[in-house]
């Protein structure tokens, strides 16, 4: 939901072109965040009469994709690609429309005047924006896009030029600015009255800032899981000597701002993640950061970290998109989410950051799974095998709704927020207003420093590696294994439990190579999805542990084909769906041995009966399936709780071809980002 990178060199001399590139490398990066259209703000050329303090900004914007925005940029002959340009602050911007259109004068970086005199990059929503542009206007200020962002620069603009006295720095103006804003942003600013200089402030939304320098710089591995939550918290403890208030001694550096570390990985892996209402200044090459409101001598103080991820996690290999690559990831994918916390020799599981509140969670009263989209069908998916296992009941909640339904919470409560982000907005308003009920609050997520992981009691990271396909794949396997590893940690004293247990841990054993057997039917699939990739509508349809793979299967379908799709509970068949059955409707059933398995074959019996013509997902040599002239996709068989992890796959693969063959960009789905910053 839109990403923001920027780019400033102290004393390293780069061409225009090369700032370019890295600038448009950044947004790359990033595009999987927001790709409706895209802009830079970069110095202008040389001093120009019109200039203050010598200085110009050159705003370059384009609707599209960065591709069309890289082309942009060498279009424009009044910018010299060779000058060097030894100190030089350059910001990017790639949008998912929220306000306005998407075009060029709607995207981002927004200005204060006609003579760019501030310019902005923001991700991220302001809600009180139509009162500040009533008052803006009234003051006299022209706006010219229809979004929220343009109130910041305007904002900017005018307690500048209502400055009472010349000493103002950059950084003070933008933390005047913020206490006017109201909803969730990560800004980055840069200004013609302060060259060189750069002020970024977030709240809510992710924001971090990578440095590379020859200056030995402090730093503090974070391990990639929550220990503990006092380990968790210590990363902000002001009395750390691994922790820093400002960098750089002005010498040669260079900062990359971000939203995400994947657009600074190739450059640094020491970054510094921002928090909420803390405002970055880079003057002079070197990097301070304070807090809005702050009390005399109270400094905020932040860890410079090492980034645990490679640059080749992020590059798409020899897969023709990332959604591939990372459907074929989950043999090791799942491995990792695993990795230092199943011992397959003393079948127990310990989750680090779970392990100094299992008491408390042992006592409560229920447990809430929030989550959106994918997240939250892997709460649908481990829902029956956490009521087994812990005998606890268990509710399984979409974000949006819990908020709409102001669901009653209460402090015996223990509420799990899984998002592979970790910064969807409406799952961390729940989480919010969970912890105003003072329950316990419990983060699934895949990106360590997210707002979700910061702001939870406790949790577990899935360490599924990073994902950029729109549409989650890997992610959703290991936030189902690691919910299973709750399931397993709670009932590890269970005597009666015990053979169950087992059984479930003997099937993760074997996860992993029976994940490579079902993606060894890739070709099959592919066979599947030629038959079927004319088709207007696809339902898929199953019960049990299958069902929520009946509600993901669709999602991917409908996310990346656009065919209208529908994850059907076989148990409702009777109950309408049937209706929709015909010898033209296309259905995949999926019917796997286990406590379902006769009533699936009802429902198949049903579907038949009215001419229906399924393509069925069972298991290898299912004599009662495969003895009959159905088309099928056999998988190996698994352990009934587990079966879910396989049985997604095969949809995974036939949503990515069918995207494929019916000419789709994979990758970018119209309409949709990966990480939903607003509510
Ligand atoms: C968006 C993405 C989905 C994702 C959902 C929840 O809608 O397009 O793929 O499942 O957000 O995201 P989260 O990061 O919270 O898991």
């Amino acid at each position: 939901m839109c990403g923001i990178f920027a780019y400033l060199n102290y004393c390293v001399p780069r061409t225009r072109k090369e700032i370019f590139e890295t600038l448009v490398k950044g947004l790359q990066r990033l595009e999987y965040r927001g790709y409706d259209s895209a802009g830079i703000a970069v110095d202008g050329p040389g001093k120009t009469t019109t200039d203050i303090n010598g200085n110009t900004i050159c705003l370059i914007k384009k609707k599209g994709k960065v591709k069309a925005l890289d082309e942009e940029l060498y279009k424009k002959d009044s910018l010299d690609l060779d000058e060097e340009l030894g100190t030089h602050f350059g910001l990017a911007h790639t949008r998912w429309a929220t306000h306005g259109e998407p075009s060029a004068i709607n995207s981002h970086p927004h200005r204060s005047d006609k003579n760019n005199e501030f310019v902005v990059i923001h991700n991220g929503i302001i809600t009180n924006y139509k009162e500040l542009k009533e008052y803006l206007v009234i003051k006299g200020y022209e706006f010219e896009s229809e979004t929220d962002t343009e109130v910041i620069p305007k904002l900017v603009k005018y307690v500048y030029d209502n400055r009472e006295n010349d000493g103002v720095g950059f950084s003070t103006l933008v933390e005047r600015v913020i206490q006017q804003l109201e909803g969730a942003f990560a800004l980055v600013f840069k200004s013609r009255h302060f060259p060189g200089e750069a002020v970024a402030t977030r709240r809510g939304s992710p924001l971090l800032i990578g440095v590379r320098s020859e200056q030995e710089l402090l730093t503090e591995n974070i391990p990639i899981q929550y220990n503990s939550v006092q380990e968790k918290n210590s990363r902000n403890r002001s009395d750390s000597t691994n922790s820093i208030n400002s960098v750089g001694d002005g010498s040669a550096v260079e900062y990359y701002f971000a939203s995400d570390a994947s657009a600074i990985i190739e450059h640094t892996k020491k970054v510094l993640y921002m928090e909420d209402d803390d405002i970055a200044l880079v003057a002079d090459g070197k990097l301070s950061i304070h807090r809005i409101n702050r009390q005399a001598g109270e400094d905020p103080v932040r860890a410079i970290q090492t980034l645990q991820m490679e640059l080749q996690q992020i590059m798409k290999g020899n897969f023709q998109s990332f959604m591939q690559k990372e459907i074929f990831e989950q043999p090791d994918s799942v491995v990792n989410t695993m990795r230092g916390r199943i011992c397959f020799d003393s079948n127990t599981v310990v989750l680090g950051g779970l392990k100094d509140h299992l008491k408390e969670i042992k006592r409560c009263r229920r447990l809430m799974m929030i989550g959106c989209g994918t997240s939250f069908h892997a709460a649908v998916a481990t829902r029956q095998i956490l009521e087994e296992l812990t005998e606890v009941p268990v509710m399984v909640e979409l974000a949006s709704d819990f908020l709409d339904r102001s669901t009653p919470v209460f402090r015996d409560d223990v509420c799990f927020f899984i998002s592979q982000s970790g910064e969807t907005a409406d799952t961390l308003m729940a989480l919010r207003y969970c912890k105003d009920h003072s329950a316990l609050t419990v983060g699934i997520t895949n990106t360590v420093g997210s707002s979700i992981c910061r702001e939870t009691d406790c949790g577990v990271h899935i360490n599924a590696g990073p994902e950029i396909g729109v549409a989650s794949t890997k992610a959703y396997t290991s936030q189902f294994v690691a919910l299973v590893m709750f399931a397993l940690m709670m009932s590890e004293d269970r005597l009666s439990l015990q053979t169950r247990r087992l059984e479930i841990i003997n099937g993760l054993r074997m996860l992993s190579e029976l994940i490579n057997k079902v993606l060894g039917l890739d070709e099959k699939i592919k066979d599947i999805a030629n038959e079927m990739y004319q088709n207007r509508s696809l339902l898929v349809m199953g019960r049990g542990f299958n069902y929520a793979t009946c509600l993901e299967g669709a999602l991917k379908i409908k996310e990346i084909t656009y065919m209208h799709s529908e994850g059907i509970l076989a148990g409702e068949l009777k109950h309408g769906p049937l209706a929709l059955i015909d010898k033209d409707m296309p259905v995949i059933m999926i019917i796997m041995r286990d406590g379902c398995y006769t009533k699936c074959q009802n429902a198949l019996q049903q579907v038949t009966a009215r001419s229906g013509r399924p393509i069925i997902i069972c298991c290898q040599d299912d004599p009662e399936i495969t003895k009959n002239a159905y088309q099928t996709i056999e998988l190996p068989h698994i352990v009934d709780c587990l079966q879910g992890i396989l049985s997604v796959i095969p949809l995974q693969l036939l949503s990515f071809h069918l995207a494929v063959l019916r000419g789709y960009d994979v990758d970018f789905p119209r309409n949709l980002a990966k990480s939903v910053t607003v509510e």
